[in-house]
């Protein structure tokens, strides 16, 4: 072990990676999951070229902890961890973290795949629910208090940063839930993960565990409060952010929030509604916004899957206006309708869509936008012919647009423009 290492093992990375010791405590923390969670769900498999390019790109993002895989799943998930923490995991990269069960085997296998990361996180998950202690480990909670500590001691004296994940938390005893997070914190746990697994929370219901994790596990100032929301009841963001106002600092989720089921919580959702509602909530991220369109298009491209149009942030309609009292008002000042800046996310351009809802407003700009410059009367006689066109054809692309310009009056403009010009 290299003497950088035993620096290491003080607490967390050399980076603030969210060990909770010290740091900026108004900054959230973003743990992708992408790569585990998210491409644990069917249809999400990536190859091995397919994960090195989302976990470069998370990088860019500027994403806090990848979660780049499940080593003791198979060779292939051990090789995959090992080189991203290799490639990706450098000097001013992101943590880069393998998930374990709370077993010597998985932890030896997670810790020779995340090891050449120069901050290196070990996940440990242990069911603590009375539902999955009964009938999924058939333990006793006295058994799964001592495989915690067990397991967690054993993760950091391999020299990693440790997280401990409490799985089905939203359902387990609350003071039996202290406990474990307690023992877990005693032997060096930096992270506490309280996961809804099963999506089964509310945001009142999920942000008052946060807060009683806070308030009644010794120690936790020491340590990092984590949100992981499952989206089973369509409330997976909306949990994570209850979390973050209780005091979570680190919040899970996955780009396009792909995941196990309804999928997990989405990066692109959290990182905007607390960028956009800073004031409410009082946090920042570090994620660099101007990479979630790139993002959520490659993860999307490498699982075959589309995002959905009218999806939060990345879908090709979020801001996209073809209502015609919209588009003339987003046209006269943006603030009306929209309360983002597209190009904060990636997007270029004014995201009008025209149809046959769209009014003089729109159709002037999008001619101004292809480079021509009409009359009133011109674009008298181009808007009848668009409103016939879009009454057959849905959405009227830029080819639909030029060929309503070939009609006589306006061609006749044209040429004049273009003798202006010679
Ligand atoms: O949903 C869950 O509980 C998990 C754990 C492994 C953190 O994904
Ligand atoms: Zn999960």
């Amino acid at each position: 072990m290299s003497a950088g290492r035993e620096m290491r093992d003080a607490g967390c990375g050399t980076r603030d990676a969210g060990c909770g010791v010290g740091g900026d405590d108004d900054r959230v923390r973003i743990f992708d999951t992408t790569l585990r969670d998210g491409e644990q769900a069917p249809g999400c498999t990536m190859t091995l070229e397919e994960k090195l390019a989302v976990a470069r790109q998370l990088a860019r993002l500027r994403v806090d902890v990848i979660e780049a895989g499940y080593p003791a799943a198979s060779d292939g998930d051990w090789t995959a961890v090992h080189q991203i923490a290799r490639e990706v995991g450098g000097a001013d990269g992101p943590t880069i973290c393998g998930l374990a069960r709370a077993t010597e085997r998985d932890i030896e296998r997670c810790w020779t795949a995340v090891e050449p990361a120069n901050s290196a996180r070990i996940h440990i998950f242990l069911a603590t629910s009375d539902i999955h202690m009964k009938h999924k480990l058939g333990m006793t909670r006295s058994q799964v208090v001592a495989a915690a500590a067990a397991a967690v001691s054993h993760a950091r004296s391999l020299g990693a940063q440790v997280e401990f994940s409490a799985e089905d938390a939203a359902r387990t005893d609350t003071e039996f839930l202290y406990e474990v997070l307690g023992v877990a914190l005693e032997c060096g746990a930096a992270t506490l993960n309280v996961p809804d697994t099963v999506g089964y929370s509310t945001p009142d219901e999920y942000g008052a565990l946060v807060a009683g994790v806070r308030a009644n596990v010794p120690g936790i100032e020491r340590a990092t409060v984590s949100a992981h929301c499952h989206d089973d009841l369509g409330l997976a963001v909306a949990n994570t952010l209850a979390a973050v106002r209780a005091g979570a600092r680190q919040a899970e989720c996955t780009i396009n929030g792909i995941g196990e089921r309804a999928g997990n919580a989405a990066l692109e959702e959290i990182v905007m509604a607390l960028h956009t509602r800073r004031q409410f909530f009082g946090v920042h991220t570090n994620i660099e916004t101007l990479e979630l369109g790139r993002a959520s298009r490659l993860v999307s491209e490498c699982i075959g899957v589309d995002v959905p149009p009218n999806k939060a942030i990345v879908g090709a309609n979020a801001f996209a206006h073809e209502a015609g009292i919209h588009q003339d008002g987003v046209l006269k000042h943006r603030l009306t309708y929209e309360i983002m800046n597209a190009e904060m996310v990636g997007w270029d351009g004014v995201g009008l869509v025209l149809g046959k809802h769209s009014g003089r407003h729109a159709l002037r700009a999008k001619t101004r936008a292809l480079g021509y410059e009409l009359s009133e009367e011109e674009l008298a006689l181009v808007f009848a012919r668009f409103k016939e066109l879009a009454d057959r054809k849905k959405n009227l692309d830029e080819r639909d647009i030029h060929a309503l310009m070939t009609e006589r009056s306006v061609e006749d403009r044209f040429s004049a423009i273009e003798l202006e010009s010679s």
